[in-house]
């Protein structure tokens, strides 16, 4: 804790006074294998698994080190899924402390019991309540999940809703769900951002907005919701520069870029990821945010 609170400050300087572009977080897809086929997701593998090394990972690791990453997420496709030989995810998530990381994040369903995981926190994807979370998941996935996160143990567990057409409904529900659900600490909000074969989903910019006015009146009542009232906010109308290099990105196909997919595919201005707003907003040093910010972190 005492090397991220001295690391921040010098990273922010870095790259805020002096203009380096050094990302602080990873993100790195290790498979696309899954076991779910969300409908909102085009990342799962449809045919050939794409499944990367320990060793390939650990060159990924180093590398993201050396660049100044600090934070690591495993993502995938299922990341609890990932083996190689005697290697499994827990054997990452110490490879990367050992390399140097402060703190790991694992993404996970839920749909495999994950006690014993050993990242420093767990961001479980619960997008509704019931019938919500499996209209977009796959039936019976909801209670499976509800089971695993009780029976996790895990001390920092935070759960992530990606709001689409599909659940919007379901947004006041989930956020009260949270409140009264002892084992989760934070819900993120999210809004589906439209990869390939996902647009007809995407809510339109009036819902959105309505929704964001509904989340920040709860954030102003105390319920437990991550993300920023300046960075939701800015999430209105996306009309903010991105500072997405914030984090660096190794797909599973190995490409390694400072943006998300999302850049690529021209996708900026339609972003849904709650991080991009936060990210604006941490640039600019939004009390609010800076604080969500480090209770984060640290
Ligand atoms: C690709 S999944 C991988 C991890 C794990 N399989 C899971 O579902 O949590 C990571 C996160 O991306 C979100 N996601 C998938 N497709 C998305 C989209 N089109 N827009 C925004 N978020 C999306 C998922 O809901 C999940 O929270
Ligand atoms: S579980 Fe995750 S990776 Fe798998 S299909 Fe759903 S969102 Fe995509």
């Amino acid at each position: 804790m005492i090397k991220s609170f001295l690391y921040l400050p010098f990273w922010f300087v870095k790259t805020r006074i002096f203009g380096k572009k050094s990302p602080l977080q990873t993100v790195i897809f290790i498979s696309d294998q899954c076991n779910l086929q969300c409908k909102h997701c085009c990342v799962y593998a449809q045919k050939i698994i794409k499944k990367k090394s320990y060793e390939q990972i650990k060159e990924e690791l180093e590398y993201s080190y050396k660049l100044g990453s600090r934070f690591v997420d495993f993502e995938g496709g299922e990341p609890t899924m990932w083996k190689d030989g005697e290697h499994d995810l827990n054997s990452l998530i110490r490879l990367a402390k050992a390399i140097g990381f402060f703190s790991t994040t694992v993404t996970t369903n839920a749909v495999m019991p994950f006690s014993g995981l050993e990242a420093d926190s767990i961001w479980v994807s619960l997008d509704g309540l019931g019938k919500y979370h499996d209209r977009v998941r796959g039936e019976g996935v909801f209670d499976k999940l509800v089971k695993n996160i009780e029976t996790s143990g895990h001390p920092d567990l935070s759960v992530n809703m990606v709001v689409s057409k599909l659940n919007y409904e379901s947004v006041d529900e989930t956020i009260e769900f949270v409140k009264n659900n002892p084992y989760i600490k934070l819900i993120s909000i999210n809004f589906l951002t439209p990869y390939p074969g996902t647009e007809d989903l995407m809510l339109d910019w009036d819902k959105r907005r309505e929704i964001i006015d509904k989340v920040i009146a709860y954030k102003k009542q105390g319920y437990p919701i991550m993300n920023s009232v300046s960075g939701l906010k800015k999430m209105k109308d996306n009309n903010f520069k991105k500072y997405c290099w914030v984090s660096n990105f190794i797909a599973v196909d190995g490409t390694k870029s400072p943006d998300c997919g999302g850049t690529a595919l021209g996708l900026c201005d339609q972003c849904g990821y709650c991080m991009a707003g936060e990210m604006n907003s941490v640039m600019n040093l939004a009390p609010d945010t800076v604080i969500a910010g480090l209770k984060l972190r640290l």
